[in-house]
This record gives structure tokens, C-alpha cells and sequence, in this order.
């Protein structure tokens, strides 16, 4: 390999592991290009929500700094810059936790099943409320377009006083 090959390898391989470390996999959403963003798994807990029937999971939401400021101070519409992450788990019994309660009552998150992001850029997503989508299972992007589209479509029902947000800050 001459100097010029292995300078080249190395700046492959730098990249790929700083694209690794960053937590960036490199996939886009459809539709609205987005991606995992970097350490969200690090970011603030705005509130916890449970969907029973067919989904039956329970799920955290977090925000960056941006969405968790606006969140505590109530400002609506969310700032650019604004991220907010959904994380959602199998919700299941415990039997190992039940064994110390004297009937079964413990639930708690099993399996990811998957993470979805809201994004706030009002001039890139102006057609959908300022709004960008994307739900990743493994790091991964769900490449379905009916699905991304189903974000917008559902989350538009309500008041656009929330400003297409479900959630509400539990202190
Ligand atoms: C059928 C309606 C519906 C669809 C479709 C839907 N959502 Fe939601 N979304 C909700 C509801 C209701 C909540 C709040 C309670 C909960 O988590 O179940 C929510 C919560 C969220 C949150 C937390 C912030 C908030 O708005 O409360 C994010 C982020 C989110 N959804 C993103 C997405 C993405 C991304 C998609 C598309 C892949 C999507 N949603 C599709 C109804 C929907």
C-alpha cells in the first residue's frame, strides 16, 4: 500500500468512527431527512405515556434543551431547534419484581420498539406546521412514506394553539 492508499484508509476509517461515536447512523427519514440526533438518548424527560391495545407499550418522552425550556415556560409555537423524542418499549408484567408484592403488579419497559422525532424548523418543514418527522427502529429509518406521512396527518387534528404537540411537561 503506498502513503497515499494508507492516508486514504485512514481518512475512511477516522470517518467511520466518528460517525459511529456520534451516534449518527447516517440514515434520513423519507420525506423530511431526519436524523438520529446526537445524544438525545442524554436528554431531559418531559413526561411518560402508556398506549394500551395494540401498540402496548410505554413510552418515555425526552427533550433537547430548546424543546425542554419551551415545554417548562409553556412557549407555544416551539422554537426552531426544537427536538423531541418519543422512545417506546414493550410494556410488560415482571414476575421477578412481582415476587416481593403479594399480588402481581409491576409493569415495566421490556424491548425498545422504536423511537420517533419531531423536529422544529419552520421555514424547512413550513408545509407541515414547522414540523419534521422520523421514526427509527435500531438506530435504523423506517423508509415506509405512508407512515412518515401518518405523523403530520394525525398530529394536524389538534389545536394549533399546541402547536401539533401532544405532550405536557410533568414536573
Ligand atoms: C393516530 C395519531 C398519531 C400518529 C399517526 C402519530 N402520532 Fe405522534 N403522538 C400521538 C399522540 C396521541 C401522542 C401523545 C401520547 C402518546 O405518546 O401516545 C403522540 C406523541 C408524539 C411525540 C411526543 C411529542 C408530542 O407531540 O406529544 C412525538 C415526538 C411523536 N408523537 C412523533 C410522531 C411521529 C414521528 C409519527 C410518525 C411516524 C407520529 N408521531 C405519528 C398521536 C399520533
Amino acid at each position: 500500500m503506498s502513503k497515499t492508499e494508507l492516508l486514504a484508509s485512514t481518512v475512511v476509517l477516522l470517518a467511520i468512527s466518528a460517525a459511529a461515536a456520534s451516534g449518527l447512523t447516517g440514515e434520513a427519514s423519507p420525506i423530511y431527512g431526519v436524523r438520529v440526533p446526537e445524544g438525545y438518548r442524554e436528554w431531559r424527560l418531559i413526561t411518560v405515556s402508556h398506549e394500551a391495545g395494540k401498540n402496548n407499550d410505554i413510552r418515555a418522552v425526552l427533550g433537547n434543551d430548546i424543546a425542554t425550556n419551551a415545554f417548562r415556560e409553556g412557549t407555544r409555537p416551539f422554537p426552531d431547534g426544537t427536538i423531541i423524542a418519543r422512545l417506546a418499549y414493550v410494556y410488560e408484567s415482571s414476575p421477578e419484581n412481582d415476587k416481593v408484592f403479594p399480588a402481581p403488579q409491576s409493569f415495566v419497559a421490556g424491548d425498545p420498539t422504536n423511537v420517533q422525532f419531531s423536529v422544529k424548523d419552520s421555514k424547512k418543514y413550513a408545509d407541515t406546521g414547522g414540523w419534521g418527522y422520523g421514526q427509527f427502529e435500531n438506530g435504523v429509518a423506517n423508509p415506509s412514506e405512508p407512515l412518515i406521512k401518518s405523523c403530520f396527518a394525525c398530529h394536524m387534528k389538534l389545536d394549533p394553539s399546541t402547536d401539533y404537540v401532544f405532550s405536557h411537561y410533568s414536573p
